[in-house]
């Protein structure tokens, strides 16, 4: 796509059209990309720091680059997308999302492909905010994955992630050894939340807290036979001072 066609609201909406989208990304001129994901929704439910001037962002799994770009927006002075599977075409998307959002925004978001289990502070650096939305209940090691995570995490990381075996207060997780959520083969692991909780100290954050869950508290220990679609959003700092949100 070239400069030109970015400033013509048909050829960008045509342009749009050829791309098969996962989040719903304002791109202004009356433009909205169609993406499956409940983009919106889900924004307010991670509950972003509405101000992030200042800080860098590592967006880990980023695909379309919705959160990366609104990370942007919100003023953050460099934010980093990154993400292997549907960037190489490998699910049903691929990056022309991204890219196309990018340009069509005029964003300065950078892109590195990378797999989780190859984030360090060596090859992406350590970032003040970490966004790894989506992504740990495709990880087959999700404890490892939350090892890397942590340690590009210089100060705050937003998670949101499948939790399963939600009436066991023990920490549990749940193996995905085929298609058993929601039907998808990439989907390995559906930790509960006392095990996302244990997990997340355990690699080095000093304060978690769930902000928000998609089930009641009092779930029967009976549901446990069941696969669920079910989540939370996750905030977890480390040091006891809280300065992003
Ligand atoms: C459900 S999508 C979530 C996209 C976005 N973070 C969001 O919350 O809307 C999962 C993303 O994780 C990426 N992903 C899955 N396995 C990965 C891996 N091993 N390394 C890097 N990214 C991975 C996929 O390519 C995909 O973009």
């Amino acid at each position: 796509m070239s400069d030109e066609t970015l400033g013509d609201p048909d050829a960008l909406r045509r342009e749009v059209e050829m791309i098969k989208w996962w989040h719903r990304i304002d791109l202004g001129r009356g433009i909205v990309t169609p993406g499956v994901d409940v983009t919106p929704q889900r924004l307010a439910e991670i509950r972003m720091p509405e101000i992030l001037s200042g800080f860098t962002v590592l967006d880990i799994g980023a695909w379309d680059g919705f959160f990366s770009f609104e990370a942007e927006k919100r003023g953050a002075r460099r934010v980093l997308a990154t993400d292997s599977f549907c960037w190489n075409g490998g699910g049903w998307g691929t990056k022309a999302g991204f890219e196309l959002a990018r340009r069509a925004l005029r964003s300065k978001v950078e892109d590195k492909w990378i797999e989780v289990l190859d984030l360090s502070p060596d090859t992406v650096g350590v970032f003040d905010l970490v966004l790894f939305l989506g992504v740990l209940y495709h990880m087959k090691h999700p404890l490892l994955a939350l090892e890397r995570v942590a340690s590009v995490t210089g100060r705050h990381l937003i998670m949101q992630t499948q939790v399963d075996l939600v009436a066991v207060k023990r920490p549990a997780i749940a193996f995905y050894p085929t298609t058993e959520l929601n039907g998808d083969p990439t989907n390995w692991s559906g930790p509960n939340p006392a095990a996302v909780i244990a997990m997340l100290h355990h690699v080095g954050f000093d304060r978690v807290e769930i902000l928000s869950k998609s089930f009641p508290d009092d779930v029967p220990l009976d549901t446990i036979e069941v696969t669920r679609p079910n989540h939370i959003t996750v905030h977890a700092w480390k040091g006891r001072e809280n300065t992003t949100g």
